[in-house]
């Protein structure tokens, strides 16, 4: 299947693993290229600049065709240093960077001067058409289903998509609430050149996550996430449990603020909640799509079957409609 995003890209088939932090590591980042998708690994994830080098390095013993690094810019008292993980990817020759999160500018000229391709993801057409502005070659767009930050306007995948399509010219990539072939043919359909998956690939054998954390996933259904941080105007959608409704109690009173309820949400809890597969020790980071994700396959299965079954509904299904 050849899309704008395949050419971009250079990958067999128009489907990508969002950066994920604890997740987008080099096990799962390689088996989706290696399956011609687009894996990408998440630069934060690696404590140093340094230890990214060396995750890159070994993504690339692991696969020789294209993958990308997600670099995440979020407002912090003690940001980490973006610039030199920034250097980090451009000194390793990767060719491809998902960059997300606030005031990309400084980044997207520093890739651009590069020569790396950005793709950047956002949650809204105005910042989806002032990254395209600032000169990125491809938009994510992340509708209100995804996992992780939903932004704050709550337009789903089915009007914010095909809103960004009429407006940006450069490839679209649609994002949030995407598992199979049904989810792929449709994003298609309203206007984009691939999509971006972020909880189906948590799902998947190579996913560097604890069985109990996919089980988790696979026995969810899509009601089964929470909204956390909608007073701070910081949404993110996590995967509903003890700690993810605990947070929204102690926020749903208006005058509590972050520091009520940071001690149930630090990364180090959630990062031990993946790997030792204690789904209550922090939050899960998990979309709505886990209403579509019935079971636990290897990234080549589940890109082999997103791809056929994405064929057959344009060959059979849709083609006899005419
Ligand atoms: C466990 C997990 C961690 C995530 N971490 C990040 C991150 O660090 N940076 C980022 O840009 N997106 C992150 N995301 C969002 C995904 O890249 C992707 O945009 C989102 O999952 C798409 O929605 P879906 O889960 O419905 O497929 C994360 C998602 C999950 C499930």
């Amino acid at each position: 299947m050849r899309t704008r995003f395949t050419e971009l890209a250079g990958v067999e088939y128009p489907i990508i693993q969002g950066g994920m932090m604890w997740v987008g590591r080099a096990e799962l980042a390689s088996a989706v290229s290696n399956a011609g998708g687009l894996g990408i690994l998440t630069a934060l994830t690696q404590p140093t600049p340094d230890d990214l080098r060396r995750e890159i390095d070994r993504c690339r013993s692991m696969t020789d065709k294209p993958f990308g690094v997600n670099l995440t810019i979020l407002p912090s008292v003690s940001p980490p240093p973006y610039a030199e993980y920034r250097q980090a990817i451009v000194d390793s020759g990767v060719k491809i960077v998902e960059t997300a999160g606030f005031k990309p500018q400084e980044h997207v000229d520093h890739f651009k001067a590069h020569g790396v391709k950005v793709i950047h993801k956002c949650t809204a057409v105005r910042h989806a058409l002032s990254a395209e502005r600032m000169g990125v070659d491809a938009i994510s767009i992340d509708g209100f289903e995804c996992a992780g930050h939903p932004g704050e306007d709550d337009i789903p995948g089915l009007v914010l998509i095909p809103a960004a399509a009429d407006k940006i010219r450069i490839p679209l990539i649609a994002s949030g609430g995407f598992a199979d072939g049904r989810g792929l043919v449709a994003a298609l359909a309203l206007g984009a050149e691939g999509i971006n998956m972020g909880t189906r690939f948590c799902a998947t054998v190579e996913a560097p996550i604890h069985r109990r954390i996919k089980d988790f996933i696979v026995q969810n259904d899509e009601r089964q996430t929470d909204l956390i941080f909608r007073s701070l105007r910081n949404t993110a959608r996590v995967g509903r449990n003890g700690v993810s409704q605990e947070v929204v109690r102690i926020l749903s009173d208006g005058a509590a603020s972050f520091a009520d309820v940071q001690h149930l949400v630090r990364g180090a809890q959630g990062r031990e909640a993946l790997e030792a597969g204690d789904v209550e020790a922090g939050l899960v980071w998990a979309g709505q799509v886990q209403g579509l994700i019935h079971d636990i396959p290897t990234c080549a299965e589940l890109i082999g079957r997103i791809m056929h079954d994405a064929r057959a509904i344009i060959t059979d299904r849709l083609a006899h409609c005419l």
